[in-house]
């Protein structure tokens, strides 16, 4: 990590690159990614003037098993929370956008087409569609006033974006209120001008309003404290292309033609009573998920509503598959992943990467191996490019034997004004942020 204003999330498109995969290692020693590791090393003794201000694990903390768990400050009464939003510097003003509007979803869409999260080589470039940015910002009981923008007074032009929504996360046995804040983003010409502070502050107030205490958030970047660091893992689906792209590289003693024999899928799912989730699967598959999301000590706690908002299939955004047992009819299991394209900058022969990525698998009956491989299946006829996963929940289980590739940076999932007193491990972690 450089400073405050390097830009994280490079492990959501990172370059697969592992011998498993068949996929030749970058190079570990070049300059930039020994100092990298010396940067990264340093990191915990850095400074954050703005987040050791925060209700949030500091790193002094780390390891005090005598610090309790749960909440670090009480709420306060409403009537004490700041009426009036934080003071932007005076060229700037506040903005909530409405995402009902045509106008306002593009321009939030072309701030992050521009500005969003790039990989270490910015080579990729996340390009949320504008249906993913409407689905994702309005699930059920979500606040307007909580899709935060920043323009330039003068030309009214969008230089600024942070959003919240509301959501009901498990921790243990303790369900908690929270804000999944997300899609922060400041444009590249505004860096480093502390902007961002401003920015979670406002939201925090904003969220604080509505009586809400807590939030949930993932960054590339490591700041005070993680809960875990987790690692995207890749699977190519269309290796000519993510070669040809410079996502991967061909494998050493590997041909183009062996790595894509090496990748192929069959041209159906295996699992007989494998088929699309459909509105009157809410129920069977809340109560499915439910369970299977009990078992983590940090997770959603979906009802009906969420599952029919977060899951049910919606074009281009999110693909869900369940197994109806031929014979009961009871559904069995269930797979998702959502659709996140990546711009390409700079290549002469493509300008979008079309990547998929796990979101909420659960197998009871069909063994999850076989569940993702049929995942992987459909996404592949979908013209997916490659289907990326976090160890998270039990993917450890299926990562490498389905031939996926570790990616090279980390996520790292945070709890604002919620203490854990030690680290997860990953495996541990039922919650996907988008
Ligand atoms: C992330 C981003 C908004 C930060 O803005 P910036 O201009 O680089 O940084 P600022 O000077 O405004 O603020 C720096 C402070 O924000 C914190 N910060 C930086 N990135 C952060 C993140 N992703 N989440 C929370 N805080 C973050 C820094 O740690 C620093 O606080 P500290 O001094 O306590 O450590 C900006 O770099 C950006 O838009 N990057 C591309 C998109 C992106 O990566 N978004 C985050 C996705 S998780």
């Amino acid at each position: 990590m450089t400073d405050n204003n390097s830009p994280p999330g490079s492990p959501k498109v990172n370059p697969d690159h592992n011998s498993e995969a068949n996929l030749l290692p970058k190079d570990d020693s070049s300059l930039e990614n020994i100092v990298r590791r010396f940067q990264d090393s340093m990191s915990l003794a850095k400074k954050h003037k703005f987040w050791e201000t925060q209700p949030v694990g500091q790193f002094k903390d780390a390891g005090d098993t005598s610090l309790p768990e749960g909440p670090i400050e009480p709420p306060t009464p409403l009537s004490e929370v700041k009426q009036e939003p934080y003071n932007l510097p005076s060229p700037y003003e506040w903005t909530t956008c409405d995402m009902d509007l045509e106008e306002t979803c593009n321009e939030v869409y072309n701030l992050l087409k521009n500005n969003y999260v790039e990989d270490d080589e910015n080579m990729f470039r996340f390009n949320y569609s504008k249906e993913f940015l409407r689905w994702a910002l309005r699930p059920p009981g979500y606040y307007k006033s909580w899709h935060i923008g920043v323009r330039a007074k003068t030309s009214k032009k969008l230089v600024a974006f942070i959003t919240g929504v509301p959501a009901r996360i498990r921790v243990r046995d303790e369900v908690v209120k929270m804000a999944e804040i997300n899609f922060l983003c400041v444009h590249k010409k505004l860096r480093s001008k502390r902007l961002a502070p401003v920015m979670i502050k406002e939201v925090t107030r904003r969220v604080h309003l509505e009586n809400i205490w807590q939030a949930a958030y993932t960054a590339g970047v490591v700041l005070p404290t993680p809960i875990t660091t987790c690692q995207y893992w890749h699977r190519s689906l269309n290796p000519k292309k993510l070669i040809d792209v410079g996502f991967s590289r061909l494998g050493p003693r590997m041909t183009m033609s062996r790595t894509i024999k090496l990748y192929k899928l069959p041209d159906q799912p295996a699992t007989p009573g494998f088929r699309k989730m459909e509105l009157r699967d809410v129920p069977a598959v809340t109560r499915l998920l439910r369970n299977y999301l009990s078992q983590f000590v940090v997770s959603p706690d979906f009802d009906e509503n969420d599952v029919e908002h977060w899951l049910l299939p919606t074009e281009d955004v999110v693909d869900s598959y369940l197994v109806e047992s031929p014979k009961t009819h009871d559904i069995t299991d269930f797979c998702s992943f959502y659709t996140l394209p990546s711009s390409i900058l700079g290549n002469q022969n493509y300008s979008i990467l079309k990547a998929a990525y796990s979101y909420y698998n659960v197998s009871t009956k069909t063994p999850l191996l076989q569940l993702m491989n049929d995942a992987l299946i459909v996404a592949k006829k979908k013209d997916f490019d490659v289907f990326n996963a976090l160890d998270v929940m039990h993917n450890e289980s299926f990562l490498k034997e389905l031939k996926f590739g570790p990616g090279d940076g980390q996520l790292h999932y945070y709890l604002y004004n919620y203490r854990i007193r030690n680290a997860l491990r990953t495996s541990e972690l039922g919650l996907v942020l988008l």
